[in-house]
């Protein structure tokens, strides 16, 4: 979909309407204005064209045999592949009820029937819009993924790193009951960590050996750069204080900032639990990796040193043990 000066036309629209007369009156006005229309004719065919067309707005009635309106809106705005898609309910004048169940299940717009032609199309197109600026900014949060990803590859003894701290700082911050908006603060903060490295020299990543004072020095500037390169970014925002502070340690010995104990966001000190746990069982330059009791042990040790903040690492214990009970072991590589 782009925009133009005729805005939208071309975008694709999928109607679901399981009246054929209904669906015969709105197809061809909207034909005519441009759209590329796809009529499903329940709410089943309607999410299986959902996923196989991704369409830029969906138009959708409420009332349909096998699954209704409210349903499909649910099911697409739960999906994090298809809930940028924005949802036009066709709904009946007055129809109160229909409309709370609607808007709980993430509904974007009402359309009463019969249509004002007018107001279909003020509606449609602002919505459009939303999702084409919503697209740019997709875009522009991919670039910082793909970067993060890229410079991860530079370095031969972290691959996977960031995916794997990523979904383990997820699985945490839900453990530990934290918001949707936290959890995925934690799932951009883990991808983009370590995002402010683009500024260390190759020779210094992948360094075998100990490091010289100055290339720990140009090291520890990566946390700072990396926040500078995504604050620009209001989407990543929540993503910021992780990647800032995730070198903090609760005494104060940490960086950038020195901070201590609860100064340093929640956020960084679960992602720095998981970071530290990963690097601990998987191989580095400077070592082998070590298996999970091992890592386990070091870890504590580490917190009772006034390293790690020893509610997120009791917390993470937990996770982890009912993971390895329930068979589901977390996958150090
Ligand atoms: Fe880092």
């Amino acid at each position: 979909m782009t925009s133009s000066d005729n805005g939208f036309a071309g975008a694709s629209i999928l109607l679901i309407e399981d009246d054929p007369q209904a669906a015969g009156v709105l197809e061809p006005i909207l034909i005519s204005k441009g759209y590329s229309v796809t009529v499903a004719r329940d709410g089943v065919e309607g999410l299986e064209k959902v996923r196989t067309n991704a369409p830029d707005l969906l138009l959708c009635d409420i009332d349909m045999p096998r699954l209704d309106g409210i349903e499909v809106c649910r099911n697409v705005k739960n999906d994090p592949t298809t809930r940028l898609i924005p949802v036009i309910m066709l709904t009946g004048f007055g129809d109160l009820e229909n409309k709370i169940q609607a808007l709980q299940a993430g509904a974007d717009e009402f359309l009463n029937k019969p249509y004002n032609s007018l107001e279909l199309f003020t509606r449609i197109n602002s919505l459009l819009r939303m999702r084409y600026l919503n697209a740019q900014l997709d875009n522009a949060e991919d670039v910082l993924f793909s970067l993060a990803r890229a410079i991860e590859a530079k370095d031969v003894y972290t691959q996977g790193h960031v995916e794997r701290v990523s979904n383990f700082a997820v699985r945490l911050g839900a453990f530990m009951g934290l918001s949707e908006e936290e959890q995925d603060s934690l799932r951009k903060g883990g991808i983009l960590h370590d995002i402010g490295k683009i500024g260390v020299p190759d020779h210094i990543l992948n360094k075998a050996g100990p490091l010289t004072t100055e290339e720990r020095m140009i090291i520890k500037l990566h946390p700072e750069q990396g926040a500078r390169i995504c604050e620009k970014l209001k989407s990543i925002r929540g993503a910021v204080p992780i990647i800032r502070h995730h070198h903090e340690r609760m005494d104060g010995t940490g960086y950038p900032d020195r901070l201590t104990g609860d100064d340093i966001p929640l956020l960084a000190r679960i992602l720095t639990v998981v970071d530290i746990y990963d690097a601990l069982t998987t191989t580095r330059s400077y070592r082998k990796c070590l298996p999970h009791e091992m890592a386990m042990e070091l870890l504590w040790d580490e917190t009772s040193k006034g390293w790690w903040d020893k509610d997120v690492v009791a917390q993470f214990t937990k996770m982890v043990s009912n993971s390895l009970s329930s068979t589901a072991v977390p996958a150090p590589s």
